[in-house]
């Protein structure tokens, strides 16, 4: 999602972006102004981005706006790129379906109510599928390892398992008569407050194509829905940590919910890992400024008067309640979509932060890592590595092999080097004498460890995710407009960075275990020509330039496919979907193939194992200046009178039966 979980008419919660407040400052003096300083950081962001729905809003019309068949040129993939255009509508290249999959407030279950924006109940909601629809996990239709005996790879897969993480809430655009703006969250009732608690969290669900006709199963085995009340379990170095533990724990190691779950991934024994990102606008109170954590609250943007309001409603959001509370949210959270009886488990060693994403390569000798980004400007890119080789034959046996291991942080060096400095509590200035005690304090403070250890402050770190096919792994680093000329370095080279940049990382050897890779900017996005410092194949058109990469996924070729989140609008450029080769005569070749409704960004690029079908989240529709329930600047994808938009998953395939692209 955007780093905003909130309308894009409300800079006056924009994120301060301050988190880590002087990246470019010597350690020792960043140091010594924590231990003295203790005042707020200064006031919220004042400026505001023009918004396009400002605009008149396009007229409805069904018919998809498809551009040209344009050339190809040197690109493998043969699509005729779209236009860049602004719409209430969704766009794909000519050739293609777009299919609505399933949309917030579906049944989940049979005994689901259906859906009713104007009755909605905390009970109903928890039966339903939830808001703002972000990474998908598109799993096998059984648990890997447990057929009966080894299927062939299928020509055309027709049924599998769906993770989505359900990820915030527009409360203006869900509940009626709210208005527009920030006011709106602080107009709803205790009872609205819980039915956003049960929009958050992630839903399975199973799905299959009939007749060409992607659907999800209602009522279906594997159905489930998670939310922010789901009780949970914490393990590795911080379960138990005096800091985890709250009146309704004690002893520190169970928590009800999630919240906030962004991006994500999966690991090779067949569980989903989803990531809690902005947690600290659900947490408030005075304590965010007068309580014993208050500079480590601030390092992760908590404050006393968050933009939602829950802290007024629900106890344990409250910090004056309970000062720990917001310590038990930042994790990634693993959750076995085989068994809906299971206890989804916080694995605290991956470390606290504003997690995007947690994907998976295997290093040579069958250790596991997991790439992380932390989305806020001038934070990090992370990595864990197992301690152990993952079971292939006994997936059982990895249940808890995410528990122990060695999380890093990296480091860019100006000569293309990228180092991953360990976060092991007791070495280097990880000690006592910084507050590191134990690696509980390390894991929960994990922001504070990498700038002690001296990590890249980047521009905003999205989705990092290896190519499964040429090793290679992707940074997506949304956008820091912020940052100045004083701070660029070679890794985030430009200052006022709006539109950012992808960076591709090759590990040393070829192993992700290795201590170091080599790194290069793969695109720097914006327009050509008109944007500063752009990078892209010279053979990129009018129509392939982006702005704001965030998830990206990789075909069975190894061609990328990256997801934005925060094109220009007001420009007439709507977040989308490109592609482009990462190889050959055609590398850095960006198309744009798919254009999200007004408002929205575009989540979770999946593509099924055959190619033949890629899945989108397309979150927060209609998020706009002064889009309300009433007046929504899309009804996306219903366009029924009355319907509020709705956040929802979306099939595409191709009119032809053929491969997603060509
Ligand atoms: Fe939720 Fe980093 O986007
Ligand atoms: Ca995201
Ligand atoms: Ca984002």
């Amino acid at each position: 999602m955007t780093d905003l979980p909130m309308p894009r008419d409300l800079p006056e919660i924009e994120d301060t972006g301050r988190s880590n407040p002087d990246p470019r400052r010597p350690i020792g003096e960043l140091i010594a102004e924590r231990l003295s300083r203790r005042a707020a950081l200064g006031g919220l962001a004042a400026a505001a981005l023009a918004s396009a729905a400002e605009a008149a809003p396009a007229p409805a019309t069904r018919a998809h706006d498809v551009g040209d068949a344009a050339d190809a040129g040197p690109s493998t993939l043969r699509f005729p790129e779209l236009r860049h255009r602004y719409s209430q509508r969704d766009s794909v290249a000519e050739g293609h379906e777009i299919q609505t999959l399933i949309r917030w407030g579906d049944p989940l279950f049979a005994d689901s109510p259906a859906f009713d924006p104007l009755k909605q109940s905390a009970a109903s909601q928890a039966r339903q599928f939830g808001y703002n629809c972000d990474f998908l996990a598109v799993m096998p239709p059984v648990r890997p390892g447990t057929a009966p005996a080894p299927a062939p790879a299928p020509t055309q897969v027709d049924r599998a398992v769906l993770w989505v993480n359900h990820e915030y809430t527009n409360t203006n655009l869900m509940f009626p008569g709210l208005g527009a703006g920030p006011q709106a969250r602080g107009r709803i009732t205790a009872e609205q407050v819980q039915v956003e608690l049960m929009a958050h969290g992630g839903s399975v669900v199973e799905i299959r194509r009939e007749a060409g006709r992607w659907r999800y199963v209602r009522g279906a085995r594997l159905n489930r829905r998670i939310t922010a009340q789901t009780p949970m379990r914490i393990s590795g170095p911080a379960a138990g940590h005096p800091r985890m533990r709250t009146n309704a724990d004690p002893a520190g190691t169970r928590v009800l919910g999630m919240v906030n779950n962004c991006a994500g991934g999966t690991t090779p024994w067949g569980t989903v890992l989803t990531c809690e990102e902005n947690f600290n606008f659900l947490f408030g109170g005075a304590a965010a400024e007068t309580g014993d954590q208050a500079a480590a609250y601030r390092r992760y943007g908590i404050t006393a008067n968050p933009p939602y309001s829950w802290h007024r409603h629900v106890g344990r959001f409250d910090l004056d309640q309970e000062p720990n509370e917001p310590n038990r949210f930042g994790w990634v959270v693993e959750i076995d979509p085989y068994d809906p009886e299971s206890t989804p488990v916080k694995r605290t060693a991956i470390g606290r932060f504003k997690h995007e994403c947690c994907t998976h390569a295997v290093a040579k000798d069958g250790r596991v890592a997991f790439y992380s980004g932390d989305d806020e400007r001038f934070e990090f890119v992370y990595r864990f590595l197992t301690a152990r080789p993952w079971n292939p034959t006994d997936l059982a046996a990895n249940r808890d092999l995410l528990d122990e291991g060695t999380l890093s942080v990296a480091k860019f060096e100006a000569d293309g080097t990228l180092r991953w400095l360990p976060l092991v509590q007791g070495q280097g200035p990880l000690g006592p004498e910084n507050g590191f005690h134990n690696q509980g304090d390390v894991v929960i403070e994990a922001r504070r460890a990498a700038t002690l250890l001296g990590a890249t402050p980047m521009d905003r770190p999205e989705d990092v995710e290896a190519n499964p096919v040429n090793g290679r792994v992707y940074v997506a680093l949304t956008n820091n407009g912020r940052r100045t000329a004083q701070q660029v370095d070679a890794a985030n080279p430009r200052a006022g960075n709006i539109h950012g940049h992808i960076l591709e990382l090759t590990p040393s050897g070829g192993d992700h275990a290795a201590p170091t890779a080599t790194w290069t900017v793969f695109i720097a996005a914006g327009k050509p020509g008109v944007d500063p410092g752009t990078q892209y194949h010279r053979a990129t058109s009018d129509q392939g330039w982006l702005s704001c990469p965030d998830n990206v996924a990789f075909d069975s070729k190894g061609r990328i496919w990256i997801a934005t989140d925060g094109a220009p609008g007001a420009a007439g450029v709507a977040d989308g979907l490109y592609a482009a080769d990462t190889a050959g005569v055609g590398r850095a070749l960006t198309r744009l193939f798919y254009q999200a409704p007004a408002g929205a960004e575009v989540c979770g690029p999946i593509l099924t194992t055959d190619d033949r079908t890629l899945f989108l989240a397309i979150q927060h529709p209609g998020e706009e200046r002064g889009s309300t329930y009433e007046t929504p600047t899309t009804r996306w994808p219903d366009f029924t009178p009355g319907m509020p938009p709705r956040p929802s998953v979306i099939a595409i395939v191709r009119r032809d039966g053929g491969v997603i692209g060509g």
